[in-house]
């Protein structure tokens, strides 16, 4: 091997280094590949009890570990030799068009994680072109979401209080606002035992304690930002003081039957999905009630332990209902390749939560543009190399389920 020195002619085109970012949230945001990248972000930006309530599931969290499993644990089987030179994520839900097949799902307390909370969120889903949903346990008017997405689709979902007349006077604002569709959640009759919550004594407003006095040193930020916002508020509830588990506990209805479904389905001009369907005999009993759809869910593996996993009931739900109702499916989505393989199982349309909240703990509002357009890029990704141009094109031989978490028998 001959040796020379270098010369510059040849170093020049090794030098060409890149301008730096000099605003350090886009470096923050764009250093992010994936949700499990904003995650981290996340984790570094936001006290530890905020953080552990939106990332925590119940018990032992085994739901939510296989939920995410069961999405792992896919095969995907491509095409080869097809025109993916352009390839369209829009679809119809629910009457609609949306621009991608997510949605971003109904989550409490949002403004705690960071600040500028629900706002972020239906503002980027209105940049976006998908729907945003307002939980009952927001933290941001039901008009207010309106102003931040006014042409866009704004779900608000919805938790049968004791107190009926508040619960219904919500819906009726929902509806004077123009929220399209009411998801009503069926999954929380009691609250789901969230022991992270428990041991971190989490309570709603958070308490300064030594610890959080600690645990808020390395993060001034969020502290800046909640001690100068207004101060945390629901939707439109009362101010609260004591941990979530009991306010679920002293506010929710636990007694909401099927009979109390078809009444609040009577009042609601819009579509009406179920959220937090189980199994397949209740989504065939609500496709008979007549709803528009359901969602296979089991909460962020927030409620029941050991629950089923949707993705894993999908076939069967489609198979029985899926000609007569939507079936929509969330609990555990951290990729776009997630999203693609329910829509190639049947699902009409998927909902994120803790990808949206990582998203905006880690940088907002441009944090949740950032996480919708990692699961655009991931979903347009996959579906070009899957060999298809549009959701309508992927259907179940585009997936096969391996075996480690398939029920027996
Ligand atoms: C922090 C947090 C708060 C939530 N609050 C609500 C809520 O108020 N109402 C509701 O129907 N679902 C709520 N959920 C459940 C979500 O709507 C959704 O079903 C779940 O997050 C999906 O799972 P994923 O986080 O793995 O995407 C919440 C979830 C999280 C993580």
């Amino acid at each position: 091997m001959q040796r020379r020195f270098p010369r510059p002619r040849d170093l020049a085109p090794l030098m060409k280094f890149k301008k730096p970012e000099l605003n350090a949230k886009k470096r923050r945001l764009d250093s992010a590949l994936t949700i499990w990248d904003l995650r981290k972000i996340a984790q570094r930006r936001t006290p530890k009890a905020a953080f552990d309530y939106t990332e925590g599931a119940a018990e032992a969290e085994i739901s939510l570990a296989r939920a995410r499993q069961a999405f792992e644990d896919i095969q995907f089987n491509p095409a080869i030799l097809r025109d993916v030179s352009a390839v369209d994520l829009t679809s119809q839900v629910l009457g609609a068009p949306v621009a991608m097949p997510f949605g971003i799902a109904p989550t409490g307390f949002t403004r705690m994680m960071q600040s500028e909370g629900e706002i972020a969120g239906a503002s980027a889903a209105a940049a976006a072109g998908i729907p945003f949903a307002l939980s009952t346990m927001g933290t941001t008017a039901i008009e207010d979401v309106k102003a931040a997405n006014p042409l866009g689709r704004n779900w608000f979902q919805l938790y049968m209080w004791k107190d009926r007349d508040r619960s219904m006077a919500l819906v009726d604002r929902a509806a004077k606002s123009g929220f399209d569709t009411l998801l009503v959640t069926v999954d929380v009759p009691v609250a789901g035992a969230r022991l992270r919550d428990k041991r971190n004594g989490f309570s709603i407003p958070p308490q300064l304690t030594l610890g959080t006095v600690i645990n808020a040193i390395p993060r001034p930020e969020w502290w800046i930002n909640f001690l100068t916002t207004e101060p945390l508020a629901f939707a439109s509830l009362d101010r609260w003081s004591g941990s979530v588990g009991e306010l679920i506990d002293s506010m929710f209805d636990p007694t909401v039957t099927f009979d109390d479904l078809a009444w609040i389905k009577k009042q609601w001009p819009g579509k009406l999905v179920v959220k937090g369907v189980q199994n397949v005999d209740d989504a065939k009993k609500l496709a008979a009630m007549g709803v528009d759809g359901i969602t296979l869910s089991n909460h962020g593996g927030r409620q029941l332990d050991r629950a089923p996993i949707p993705f894993h009931l999908l076939p069967a739900v489609v198979r029985e209902v899926g000609k007569d109702t939507e079936v929509h499916l969330d609990t555990g989505i951290m990729s776009g390749a997630d999203i693609v393989a329910s829509i190639a199982l049947g699902a009409k349309f998927t909902m994120i939560g803790r990808a949206y909240l990582y998203g905006l703990m880690a940088g907002g509002r441009e944090g949740v543009d950032r996480t919708i357009e990692i699961l655009g890029d991931q979903i347009a990704r996959t579906m070009r190399l899957l060999g298809v141009n549009s959701l309508a094109e992927l259907e179940p031989g585009h997936v096969t389920q391996l075996q480690r978490l398939i029920p027996r028998g």
